[in-house]
């Protein structure tokens, strides 16, 4: 590779640092960007970083660049840089785009294949002085290339004779936000919007400011901020200025601004009578919509669409296919350079369940694969990782090998809809390779799916990645603090979707937590299982997550999916579990991928274990590739996830003293809480199954619960028995429950078991529309008090709502009286679920 300069330097002084990063008090809000001093030894390594800048330009984003790299050094090195007119007599750091570099330095060879968006970072001679130079085609590169030297440095890593090219991936690296005008988030799990509230843009945009700098700093290029299922009034006149001050909060930071919008917009504010996109008067309504909103905002970036799924209308309604809606609003954009993101989750969700050739994984493929080459140049199908919906495992989509004639960018979903919604900890980075990673065999030469959104496997103007992020006004943006390695890492694969998920997984870590490798090493091991073992308790095998589909997407709902129209059916009945999808018995949805990837899900021999039900429907006595038969392995998968999600608040403990004490207790509280709900998914799933298979568990722990008192079973002073929906969601099927007119109840029981120490967890209902109290007695001295005040996602006890109270080392003898006192609030009637003692090792 060409040398930008002749590279000179960077030798190394002394600087001296020993703070150590425990000290500082963290919210979580600076996510990766905290800029922590460095310690002694890191900071040794930068002492001959020069202490001037110069800056070639006066853009916002150019101002960024240099404010920006102003505040990391002070941050890390307790230095300041000075900003000169005009190039010193003395080394600096330097910030130009090629085009400036070229007029400032015709002698200087320019680098000959930055892309857009690429930059430059080199040590090198200038007039006689030793240099640092950030540069880029464009600011924004520039401002990439800060970032990504401070956050070299925050790592610890050596600038000593840098020369770095770093090149994205893709074009389009974008977030989607599912922000609605009244400020809620549909799926969104860390409070309320940053960008609306009460039906219009927030008067305070500081955080939607703060935001955009987080994205950038990982290359993230756009940002979509409302909710797919758009809200028309979002178009109308009056909001407009609103939105264009969404977007000069973006502009410093590189980052455009793109909207939702519903293709009924010209007939419900338009005044038009219709929305057909064929329809000249609307092709024409757009068009003025758009050159207004170009007026006020002349880098929008473009819109995205959801139209003819789940309830939005689209050009259906008109007997038009997505090809016309794509079009109508492409033309509209065009002159402007804006771009049409055209989802392809549309599919049917009334399907009629007993129709077992009925396969709403076939939607995407049946709908778009016939349109491919009919799309106009600036539209870009935005196609979900998996042929349903974020589900904890799916096969890839086949569309990414069916469109080859059009532009493609992939969905991810950072904020956990189906993956625990950052109350589990689950990095998905892993699983995101797993897709991009995937060879299509889509053509005579490897295409995997990385390639293909990228435009390089099809020769594609444009594409890339798009992930539905949902971050909100929760000081550490997504509410658990190690979630954010999922946005991290979202944004590291779109710019190189070749890195490794360990890799990414240290370099979130040593920024977020410092560079003291125990916990480097004991974070990223943690982050790295966390999909399996979430996968493990909750839907293995590839049956979808076994969550409620119909509500809260988050706790157990076995039964959910089935008899019903939205189609993620997993077919489970008294003699097997799965979907037939083969094209020889089932929905031949296999058909969709090339022959040689269709060929290996055909065959039960030859489907991954992890895939078996997705693409199969098999007995439970079916024999495993790994020597298991179905039923035993769902048993067993359960049981050892429950027990891994018990070891990562373990492993989370052996931190204690090496990060800060409020994220330490924070992401604890969460572990916590995970491994008392991995129980809760663990029983209710294979209680499910014991019912539906009646085949026991070899090992005969399911069904079966020592040490488990029911709370039914104790004696009820005021509290009456009631049945849990659905019943596997609560021990026994039962629980209690203090219901009006009663204001307080009790439940007794005298220990009967052997004399000693033991753990108790207190299984209750915790529900969003009450806030019980309840206290724990031993022998009448209080033990211990706790309120039902979480914000779980339901208001009635279910598999939501379900948690425990863990009461540590108490010493019980035989006879000593048991009691706990209920005080339901509201809607919330202080039901509890059992007592379980777990006797402390001697
Ligand atoms: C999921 C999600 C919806 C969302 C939809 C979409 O189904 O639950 O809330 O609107 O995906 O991606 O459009």
């Amino acid at each position: 590779m060409e040398r930008f300069f002749q590279i000179a330097f960077c030798s190394v002084l002394l600087f001296t640092y020993c703070v150590a990063d425990t000290a500082r008090a963290e919210n979580g809000a600076d996510a990766w960007l905290r800029y922590a001093l460095l310690d002694k030894q890191a900071a040794q390594q930068y002492v001959n970083l020069p202490s001037k800048i110069v800056v070639l330009g006066d853009t916002s984003v150019m101002e960024s660049a240099r404010s920006e790299l102003v505040r990391g050094i002070r941050g890390m090195l307790g230095r300041e840089l000075h900003a000169q007119d005009s190039f010193p007599q003395d080394k600096f750091i330097f910030l130009a785009t090629t085009s400036s570099l070229r007029v400032a330095a015709p002698d200087f060879v320019q680098p000959a294949d930055l892309r857009e968006d690429g930059f430059l970072l080199a040590a090198g001679n200038f007039l006689g002085f030793d240099c640092l130079i950030v540069t880029a085609s464009t600011d924004r590169g520039v401002l990439y290339g800060v970032f990504a030297l401070l956050e070299k440095m925050a790592r610890g890593e050596s600038l000593a004779g840098i020369h770095e090219i770093q090149q994205p991936a893709a074009l389009i690296r974008w977030v989607d936000e599912w922000d609605n005008l009244d400020g809620r988030i549909e799926r969104g799990y860390a409070g309320p919007s940053i960008f609306f509230e009460g039906g219009h843009v927030r008067a305070d945009l500081t955080r939607a400011a703060r935001y955009a700098r987080l994205l950038a700093s990982v290359g993230i290029n756009g940002c979509a901020i409302n909710n797919v299922n758009a809200d028309p009034k979002l178009l109308d006149d009056n909001l407009l200025p609103e939105l264009a001050r969404v977007a000069d909060a973006f502009r410093p930071w590189g980052v455009r601004l793109s909207i939702a919008v519903d293709l009924s917009s010209p007939k419900v504010i338009g005044g038009l009578d219709t929305f057909d996109p064929l329809d000249p008067h609307v092709g024409e309504w757009w068009q003025k919509k758009f050159d207004d909103i170009y007026r006020r905002i002349p880098d929008f970036a473009g819109v995205v669409v959801k139209a003819d799924s789940e309830g939005r209308l689209g050009p259906a309604t008109y007997g038009r296919t997505p090809a016309d809606a794509a079009n109508v609003i492409a033309r509209a954009l065009e002159p402007h350079h804006g771009i049409v993101f055209y989802r392809a989750f549309v599919y049917n969700h009334h399907l009629d369940w007993r129709d077992l050739k009925n396969d709403r994984a076939r939607a995407a493929y049946d709908n778009f694969h016939p349109l491919d080459g009919k799309l106009e140049d600036n539209v870009i199908i935005q196609i979900k990782h998996g042929p349903i919906d974020f589900q904890v495992r799916e096969p890839v989509s086949p569309l990414f090998g069916g469109l080859e004639k059009t532009n493609e960018a992939i969905e991810l979903q950072v904020t956990q809809e189906y993956t625990g919604q950052q109350r589990h900890l689950c990095f998905l980075v892993p699983m995101w390779k797993e897709v991009l990673d995937f060879d299509m065999h889509a053509a005579d030469h490897p295409t995997p799916v990385k390639d293909i959104v990228a435009g390089k496997a099809f020769h594609r103007p444009t594409g890339g990645f798009v992930a539905v992020a949902n971050v909100g006004m929760d000081t550490n943006w997504l509410a658990h603090p190690l979630a954010m390695a999922n946005l991290y890492g979202y944004a590291r694969l779109a710019w190189n979707p070749d890195l490794s998920s360990k890799n990414i997984a240290e370099e979130w870590t040593r920024l977020t937590f410092g560079n003291d490798p125990v916990v480097v090493q004991s974070i990223s091991v943690m982050l790295l299982k966390s999909w399996t073992i979430y996968e493990s308790y909750t839907g293995p095998l590839g049956a979808g997550t076994l969550t409620d589909i119909l509500g809260s997407h988050y706790g157990p709902g076995v039964e959910s999916s089935e008899r019903n129209g939205w189609g993620q059916w997993h077919r489970a009945d008294h003699e097997g579990v799965g979907m037939d999808r083969t094209s020889a018995t089932g929905t031949a949805y296999v058909n969709q991928y090339p022959p040689a990837v269709s060929k290996i899900y055909e065959s039960v021999s030859t489907t991954p274990d992890e895939l078996l039900l997705f693409f199969h429907h098999i007995p439970y006595t079916h024999v495993l590739h790994s020597g298991k038969t179905v039923i035993q392995h769902i048993y067993d998968s359960h049981y050892d996830g429950a027990e891994a999600a018990a070891d990562l608040v373990n492993q989370w403990q052996s931190l204690k003293g090496r990060l800060d004490n409020a994220r330490f207790a924070e992401v604890l509280k969460r572990l916590e809480y995970q491994a008392g709900h991995a129980i809760v998914w663990r029983d209710a799933v294979c209680n499910w199954f014991l019912r539906t298979s009646g085949i026991k568990d070899q090992r005969g722990r399911v069904g079966y619960y020592p040490g488990r008192l029911e709370a039914e079973a104790m004696q009820l002073d005021g509290y009456t028995t009631f049945d849990v929906v659905p019943a596997e969601t609560a021990s026994g099927g039962n629980a209690i429950e203090c219901a009006p007119p009663h204001t307080k109840c009790f439940a007794s029981h005298h220990f009967d078991g052997k004399e000693g120490h033991f753990d108790l967890d207190v299984e209750y209902f915790d529900q969003n529309n009450g806030r019980s109290n309840f206290q724990f007695f031993i022998n009448d001295h209080p033990i211990d008090d706790w309120a039902a005040d979480d914000n779980l996602p339901a208001a009635r006890p279910n598999g939501d709502s379900s948690t425990r109270r863990r009461i540590l080392n108490i010493f019980l003898r035989k006879g000593d009286l048991i009691r706990i006192e209920g005080i339901p609030d509201a809607e919330e009637h202080a039901a509890l679920d059992y007592i379980e003692f777990r006797a402390r090792p001697e």
